[in-house]
């Protein structure tokens, strides 16, 4: 990992404040706001005064005269009552960008190997299509594990179905009135297994709403479909392979909203792949006296030191013996603790379960699984509508996500036509362009938010090709990417950096910033520090586009060096925007 300039200078400072006897933090050196007064600033004599140093200004002027010999600083002024303002050498920062540019990661990769980190997002049910819910978690989980990746961790995502609830039993139950006769029915069924699917997704996506409208008003349907989904979870053969019919059909349809959004996973696995762990966390919770019965149903109390209770009980079982949602992620957990050996797992799922993660988590703590693994709930805000409500269609019902996708893309035909943006391209060209900027028009209106924050689902504003937006960020990719190819007609090739002018230089420092913006991307689980660092970045080139005549400059040099700077803020842009899941348009 390559450092970056206010780590080196903090090093530089804190040294010199040590040398007077006061604390290396003081040191710690920031970005200067005000391009007039310095490139950085020190602030730390102010923060020893405070602490009893005695007078800033003498405090400053003394580190600076007891800063080591350096190739960092051009200059450097003591302003009262005790700033320490710094300008850096044009070497240096010339060097650094080199060092920084040569490198595939911008300087941000460590290995990280050993490091396993599992993350869980997605999340899509059987049977059940995607809505506006599940996009987030889409979005967001799968930036996160690029990024992970990126930083050289290795990953392991999960798109962990919903496939072993009471929804199934309805499915069983709504099946067998349409097509009784299915030998899957039999009691005594042992196969053969048909590869053809007795439904369509679209069957499911009947039956699935029916039945479970009919369970909550008809008590009698509501028991069947409860023994239906016990029996298949405790095996019966003709159930099982019924359920594998719905498990597949519902894959191939969600490998396709997925492949739409450019969300991939390494595992598909479901709840259903914790059942055959679940006989030993029972046996464990048991042993260990952490779990108890209560009313004939198996539950651990979620209590605190004091022995009293945080909130309500994790049931693992119900009176009648199934399992429930919470012992399906407990064995999961164990799972992925003990048998995958993760370090570090992340569940990228909606705010409004957070009880649930608790209580999980709770019992998690209590078996000792924190012993080798950090678990969390990364967990995300509400999507609403400008009502302020959770996002609906324009007709009161839930939002597919297919249809969110495609009024997205509607919107982006109509800004591209508007814009007069790619008139000579072909229908090919034109579709592709509308769906890679209505993606990145979903992508980054989501992650430019603090995951944990409620936003306002606006596709208008969104769409917009200024401001904070995806095609914004697109846009100015596909500027740079027509300086170059304009600057390859006429042979002028990217040369040495030289970082004279202060809008280079600002540029530079803000290529410089990228770093920083990726670690605390990790350490926040929040993409929302890449997308400002990308957007920062794309405004500075803008402005430094505005003052270079790039391609008119006459001084060879000069121009080669400028070629440079837009050809490293182009691959840092791109990169960026991979990291959050966004592709790029060579032009629009
Ligand atoms: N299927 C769940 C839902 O739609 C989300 C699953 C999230 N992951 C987990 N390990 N609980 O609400």
């Amino acid at each position: 990992m390559l450092t970056t300039i206010e780590h080196d200078l903090s090093q530089l400072f804190g040294q010199a404040f040590e040398a007077n006897d006061l604390s290396f933090d003081f040191g710690n050196t920031v970005r200067c706001n005000r391009p007039e007064l310095g490139d950085f600033q020190c602030n730390g004599a102010m923060a020893a005064a405070k602490q009893g140093a005695g007078n800033p200004f003498v405090t400053a002027e003394k580190v600076v005269a007891n800063l080591a010999d350096n190739d960092i600083i051009k200059n450097v002024e003591v302003v009262r009552p005790g700033f320490i303002n710094i300008f850096i050498n044009e070497n240096y920062l010339a060097n650094k960008l080199a060092a920084v540019s040569s490198d595939t990661s911008f300087g941000t990769a460590e290995d990280l190997s050993e490091t396993k980190v599992m993350i869980d997002f997605g999340g899509p049910n059987v049977a059940k299509s995607m809505h506006v819910g599940h996009l987030r978690t889409a979005i967001i989980g799968d930036s996160l594990q690029r990024i992970f990746r990126f930083k050289g961790y290795t990953v392991v995502s999960d798109a962990h179905l919903g496939d072993w609830g009471t929804q199934m039993g309805m499915l069983i139950e709504g099946l067998k009135k349409r097509q009784p006769d299915l030998p899957y029915f039999d009691k005594d069924y042992t196969g053969p297994y048909s590869e053809e699917s007795p439904v369509t997704i679209q069957d499911l996506e009947t039956i699935y709403p029916e039945e479970s409208g009919l369970c909550k008003s008809d008590d009698e349907a509501a028991e069947k479909a409860r023994q239906a989904t016990l029996e298949l979870q405790n095996g019966r053969e003709g159930y099982r392979a019924l359920w594998q019919h719905f498990v597949s059909v519902s894959i191939a349809t969600l490998k396709r909203d997925y492949g739409e959004l450019g969300v991939t996973f390494d595992l598909w696995k479901g709840e259903s792949d914790a059942d055959p762990f679940i006989p030993a966390i029972l046996k464990e919770l048991e042993d260990k006296n952490i779990s108890i019965k209560d009313q004939g149903a198996l539950i651990v109390p979620i209590v605190d030191d004091e022995g009293e209770k945080v909130m309500p009980p994790l049931i693992l079982r119900k009176s009648d013996g199934a399992v429930m949602y919470g012992t399906t992620d407990l064995a999961t957990l164990y799972e992925r603790v003990y048998e995958d050996k993760a370090d570090i797992v992340l569940y990228v799922v909606d705010g409004r379960q957070q009880q649930h993660f608790k209580q999980v988590f709770a019992a998690a703590d209590l078996m000792g699984m924190n012993k080798t693994t950090t678990y969390e709930h990364t967990y995300f805000g509400t999507v609403n509508g400008k009502d302020g409500k959770p996002f609906k269609t324009r007709t009161g019902g839930v939002m597919k996500l297919h249809d969110l996708i495609l009024m997205a893309k509607e919107e982006a035909r109509k800004k591209l036509a508007e814009s007069n943006f790619g008139v000579d391209f072909d229908d090919a060209e034109k579709e592709e362009i509308a769906h890679k900027v209505a993606i990145a028009t979903l992508k980054f209106a989501d992650l430019r938010n603090f995951r944990i924050k409620d936003y306002i689902f606006d596709l208008e504003k969104f769409s917009e090709f200024e401001g904070k937006t995806g095609p914004y960020l697109l846009m100015q990719v596909a500027r740079i990417k027509s300086i170059l190819r304009k600057a390859k007609d006429i042979n002028a090739e990217p040369g040495e950096l030289q970082a004279t002018s202060d809008n280079e230089r600002a540029l530079t420092f803000k290529l410089l910033e990228f770093n920083a913006a990726m670690d605390k991307t990790i350490d926040k689980r929040a993409p929302h520090f890449l997308c400002e660092h990308l957007y920062n970045l794309a405004q500075e080139f803008s402005s430094f586009y505005q003052k270079q005549h790039i391609l008119k400059e006459a001084d060879q040099d000069k121009r080669a060096s400028l070629l440079k700077l837009s050809a490293v803020c182009l691959n840092q842009l791109e990169m960026g925007l991979e990291l959050l899941g966004i592709e790029t348009l060579e032009r629009m």
